[in-house]
């Protein structure tokens, strides 16, 4: 059985495999860790595996190189990519830096290596509003998440200029989705991720990261809730809460470079030992400063 192949070739290989929230449910199951972005980049720094088989996104699998770049890392799908990451590029954020050699560059960990090492610091959702916190006195620029970066510029009034890179599954978020949703379950409380438009944050009864979307509704003793982030998390949300009732905000939070990895595709990629993370040597040393220091300010 398939889920046997991978747990006898994961021990030979003395590999882990790390899931994002965002996967289906049944690769979410085969992983050793499931978690959010900062977790997970936390585990691979740390991991003593040789190998680390990274169910997510390229940019993630690129994160755990760069944090542990003595280790094989594999993305089971090559072409499994975050299209907000690609809305920026190490041409367009040298020519910015040129004429704004005054600010800060904070950069959403979904982004590539030669974009993270021209960066300050790296933040997810879960550290970001901590790490730019220990920048309020400076000017900044936050890259790529133009709704994560006018999220913190609202609600802290602090100098930031953003990006106009976003994620298409949360930006296509409307403030009707969150009327809908709350005529038809109006006991529920609504909790959305911070790359969703400020219109629709306003109407949020809690607003974090997948982990702390997580970790809110679990202590929560309300039993509703609306769920503004991708479906992957409805399945981690279920596992933790089977008294308790979650609802989509809109049914087009998919993500289709998530939902690429399947079951055969993790044994290939233990199998075929593809498709593995390579850097050139002066980015992941660059780069490895921005995740470094954004790891020492979120401890
Ligand atoms: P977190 O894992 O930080 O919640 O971010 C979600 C995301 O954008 C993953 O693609
Ligand atoms: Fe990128 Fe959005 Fe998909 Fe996350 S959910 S990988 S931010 S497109």
């Amino acid at each position: 059985m398939l889920i046997d192949d991978i747990k006898a070739l994961k021990a030979a290989k003395q590999a882990i495999i790390l899931a994002h929230y965002y996967q289906d449910p049944d690769v979410q199951d085969i992983a050793d860790f499931v978690g959010d972005s900062l977790e997970l980049s936390k585990i691979a720094a740390t991991t003593d595996a040789k190998m680390i088989v990274f169910c997510g996104v390229n940019f993630m699998a690129e994160t755990a190189k760069i944090l542990s770049p003595d280790k094989k890392v594999l993305l089971p799908v090559e072409n499994a990519q975050c299209p907000m990451a690609l809305m920026i590029n190490a041409k367009k954020l040298a020519e910015y830096k040129a004429a704004h050699p005054e600010r800060k560059i904070i950069c959403y960990v979904n982004s590539y290596a030669d974009v993270k090492a021209l960066s300050d610091v790296c933040v997810t959702s879960s550290n970001a509003e901590k790490i730019v916190s220990h920048y309020q006195n400076e000017k900044i620029l936050y890259i790529p998440d133009k709704n994560l970066g006018t999220y913190l510029k609202d609600k802290y009034h602090w100098d930031i200029e953003t990006w106009p890179g976003y994620c298409s599954i949360h930006n296509n978020l409307k403030p009707d989705d969150v009327l809908v949703q709350k005529a038809l379950h109006p006991n529920a409380l609504v909790l959305i991720h911070p790359e969703a438009p400020l219109a629709v944050l306003k109407l949020a009864d809690y607003i974090g990261s997948t982990k702390g979307i997580i970790e809110y509704a679990k202590r929560s003793p309300n039993r509703e809730f609306i769920i503004g982030t991708e479906k992957g998390i409805l399945h981690p949300l279920k596992k933790a809460n089977p008294d308790k009732t979650f609802y989509l905000l809109n049914e087009g939070l998919s993500c289709a470079d998530m939902k690429m990895t399947h079951l055969d595709d993790v044994y290939r990629c233990l199998k075929n030992e593809t498709f593995e993370i390579t850097l050139p040597e002066k980015i992941l040393e660059k780069a490895s400063l921005s995740l470094k220091r954004m790891l020492e300010m979120s401890s």
